[in-house]
């Protein structure tokens, strides 16, 4: 789970530079690939679900939440927020995270619902102790996104990881402290707080996939698998620098 979840942290590094006015969302998804197969990895996304995801990563812009389709007529502009959710399977075991990027100059802000948003999962997170409820993850992410004024998205949910992509239980960005499941060592999670500027309901779009806010306002997302663990939460997909707030 470590090694699969660096090589997903190993992409954000490799296409950060790349996110720049005029690049297709489809070259973004060649450097993707080429930086997951590199590694002797596969990328997961690629053909997953009916219909199969025509992609190695999920990229979306703006008021696409999640699920965005790489294409070549998808030209990145100044000023968009770019999301990329990847997952990566080596030696049968996934690693799966997402970031917000800027592409450009971003106004202040759709900047603010980034830095909430990587935040949101930071609070979850910390609440990944042993011997804590699922609810007091869900709770704390709630609570910081609406504290924000924000919307959390919640017709879709983090989710359990390791040999299959999703995995029992689902971990919602919404809900009750002190509710759900105990949390024990060895449980391996994915939390992905999905937030929005305005309203949190969603539409997906007809192309079986792309999941984009109803009201058209931009959503950000952040995503990193982890462990629980007797020491607390073990994250798998950081990138080298990027380390706990706590
Ligand atoms: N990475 C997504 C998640 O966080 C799932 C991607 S759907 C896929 O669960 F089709 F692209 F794989
Ligand atoms: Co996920």
């Amino acid at each position: 789970m470590k090694v699969a979840g660096a090589i997903c942290a190993s992409v954000f590094t490799a296409v950060r530079p790349h996110i720049r006015p005029g690049v297709s969302t489809a070259e973004l998804d060649k450097i993707i690939t080429d930086t997951i197969r590199s590694q002797g990895a596969n990328p997961a996304c690629l053909n997953y679900g009916d219909p199969p995801f025509p992609g190695a990563a999920c990229i979306s812009i703006n008021e696409e939440v999640v699920h965005g389709i790489p294409s070549k007529d998808r030209i990145l502009e100044d000023g968009d927020i770019v999301t990329i959710d990847v997952v990566a399977e080596k030696d049968s075991y996934h690693g799966d995270a997402a970031r917000t990027f800027f592409c450009g100059e971003v106004c202040d802000e759709w900047r603010e619902l980034v830095r909430v948003t990587r935040e949101c999962f930071w609070k979850g997170v910390a609440m990944a102790q042993v011997g804590k409820r699922l609810g007091d993850i869900s709770h704390a992410v709630q609570e910081h996104a609406e504290g924000h004024g924000y919307g959390v998205v919640r017709d879709l949910s983090g989710h359990g990881i390791g040999r299959d992509m999703h995995e029992d239980p689902d971990l919602l960005n919404f809900g009750r402290a002190g509710r759900g499941i105990r949390l024990e060592a060895g449980l391996c999670l994915a939390l992905e707080p999905m937030i929005t500027l305005g309203d949190y309901h969603v539409e997906m779009l007809s192309d079986g996939w792309t999941i984009v806010t109803a009201d058209g306002s931009p959503a950000a997302h952040y995503e990193n698998s982890f462990a629980v663990t007797d020491d607390g939460p073990l994250i798998f997909a950081l990138e080298p620098g990027e380390t706990a707030p706590f």
